[in-house]
């Protein structure tokens, strides 16, 4: 494999706060929601093929509204040309950083021969790094497991980062477990395997000039500040999308912004308003393919289950407003908090 040309690229990640790609999860409108509530957390897409972006529908694809910078698209590939097309696609709209993912263990990603996959061919990885380094200056970053089946000792990291670091990716998102590619569903492969975030620590110790956040089981602010004494950032999943409200104390104890300038949680469904209205507006998106998002917006609050409830069944009625919708939610919410 030829050295990139380029003088090696140290690079901070954008935020030391992420939240995680998540596929039908973390697509355009959810991460306006969560923009809304932490305006310093660096936001990923969902995985995005090579080949849904060069034969399909890319204007869809990497649609995203201004506000939700520092953005990053996550890319699913192998193919080193396809790669560099699509980091070039997303420079000229505008993304933050461009991500390969080397994680998703599902059989679709796997019979297209990306994602964790990927993990075994170290040398294929340098070559797409290298590509898509050499097709934009954007910060080209992976996002990998800690190993794959009985492939799980150190030196089989080690010897993964080693090898595509050399061609220009500076900055690693673990996934501390492990994936199995067989046997296991997408969902026992986010729990089954064990966390090891001792592997990760292996990995930021030996290579100290890589960026490394690291992500899994991560649930609490607490826990993130723990982290950032090893790694360089955290990356938050599932916690975010179930409790996104996590993101606004992310925001005041880590990004230090005072509390009087996030918005709080009724703010934040206020202001979710004019969003829904304009997405309805301008591209016909039906409310409750917005509203599922925020269904977490009061989890862990009283009246949390009313909200969901409320949000659950009326944007499936006809001709109401989004503004009915959210605010019918927040009376009911309200009068269940009361009748407590
Ligand atoms: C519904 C769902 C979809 C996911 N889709 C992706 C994806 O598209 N790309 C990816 O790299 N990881 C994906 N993941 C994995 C997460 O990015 C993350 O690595 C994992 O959930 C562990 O972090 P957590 O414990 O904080 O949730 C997905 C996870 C979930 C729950």
């Amino acid at each position: 494999m030829n050295q990139v040309n380029k003088t090696y690229k140290v690079q901070k990640p954008l935020s030391k706060i992420s939240v995680a790609p998540m596929l039908d999860w973390t697509n355009k409108h959810c991460r306006a929601f969560h923009r809304l509530i932490s305006p310093n957390t660096l936001l990923y897409t969902e995985m995005v093929t090579t080949g849904a972006l060069i034969h399909g529908d890319w204007k869809r694809y990497l649609r995203y509204n201004q506000e939700q910078h520092p953005i990053a698209l996550q890319l699913g590939g192998s193919d080193p040309q396809d790669l560099a097309t699509c980091s070039k696609m997303a420079e000229d709209h505008g993304y933050d950083e461009i991500n390969l993912n080397c994680g998703c263990p599902s059989d679709r990603v796997q019979k297209g021969q990306f994602g964790a996959v990927l993990m075994e061919s170290p040398d294929l990885v340098a070559r797409c790094i290298e590509s898509m380094c050499n097709a934009t200056t954007l910060p080209i970053t992976v996002k990998c497991r800690i190993g794959i089946d009985k492939q799980d000792s150190f030196a089989f990291l080690d010897k993964f980062i080693s090898t595509s670091k050399q061609a220009g990716c500076a900055h690693y998102i673990i996934h501390a477990r492990k994936a199995w590619l067989n046997g296991l569903s997408p969902k026992e492969n986010r729990t089954v395997p064990p966390i090891n975030y001792e592997r990760a620590a292996e990995i930021k110790a030996k290579h100290p000039e890589l960026s490394i956040t690291i992500n899994g089981e991560i649930k609490t602010t607490e826990q993130a500040i723990e982290h950032l004494k090893i790694f360089d950032s955290v990356m938050i999943g599932r916690e975010a999308y179930k409790n996104p409200y996590i993101l606004n104390e992310v925001e005041t104890k880590i990004f230090k912004t005072p509390e009087k300038q996030c918005l709080s949680r009724i703010e934040i469904a206020h202001a979710m308003i004019p969003y829904i209205e304009k997405q309805m507006h301008d591209f016909g998106t039906p409310a409750k393919s917005i509203t599922r998002h925020i269904m977490g917006l009061f989890q862990e609050q009283r009246g949390a289950r009313k909200w969901r409830q409320t949000l659950s069944t009326l944007p499936y009625e006809e001709s109401i407003t989004p503004a009915q919708i959210i605010e019918k939610a927040l009376t009911e919410l309200t009068a269940t908090i009361a009748s407590c």
